[in-house]
């Protein structure tokens, strides 16, 4: 039975694991400069919860399996950290992580990635995300995120019907 539930402090050391285990991932895809290993420190996660990344864990028969964060940022909310145990990718976790989180709110969602990590841009496409223009991405990185300008330029952003429907109006 897998269980969705907000993080507690006894959770953060697993939570780190999958995370560092997930973004093996990213080894070799997206640029070297970029990458990092761990690919999270247990400094950075709480810098991360300080900052108001509220994070949401998936537990199966006792064990982490998955960790996915939002943040909000007033107007926007956004999608951070998505990981799922490499042991159980693909097998619809992941999918029903993003849906929990997306239930919580009614504010448009946005979600950066790397523009690299193609199954991930796949994964945020199957869930209804459409990858905006480089142009926009830009505008919004700068906005709602606090990335190195290296980042900036090798990610991409990808919003929900909301955001793309209120700008249009
Ligand atoms: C992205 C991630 C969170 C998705 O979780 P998940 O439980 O694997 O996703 P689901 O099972 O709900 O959805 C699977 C779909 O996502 C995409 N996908 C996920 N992992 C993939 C992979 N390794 N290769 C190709 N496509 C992948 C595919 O579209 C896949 O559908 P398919 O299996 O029918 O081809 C997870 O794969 C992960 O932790 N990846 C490494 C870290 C990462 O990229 N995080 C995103 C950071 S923003």
């Amino acid at each position: 039975m897998t269980d969705i539930r907000t993080i507690e402090n006894g959770d953060l050391g697993d939570a780190l694991a999958i995370i560092n285990d997930a973004a093996r991932a990213y080894r070799g895809v997206i640029p070297d400069d970029r990458w990092h290993e761990p690919y999270m420190s247990s400094t950075e996660l709480a810098s991360e919860i300080a900052d108001g990344v509220a994070f949401w864990v998936a537990e199966q028969d006792g064990r982490l399996v998955g960790v996915m964060g939002m943040q909000d940022k007033g107007e926007v909310l956004l999608v951070r950290h998505a990981y799922v145990a490499t042991t159980i990718q693909r097998s619809g976790l992941g999918t029903r992580l993003l849906r929990h989180v997306l239930a919580l709110t009614r504010k448009p969602v946005l979600i950066g990635t790397w523009a690299d990590a193609n199954w991930a841009i796949d994964f945020y496409r199957r869930n209804g995300f459409t990858v905006v223009s480089n142009k926009e991405k830009d505008l919004l990185l700068r906005k709602y995120w606090s990335i190195p300008e290296r980042q900036i330029e090798t990610s991409v952003v990808l919003a929900d019907s909301r955001w793309l429907e209120r700008r249009r109006t």
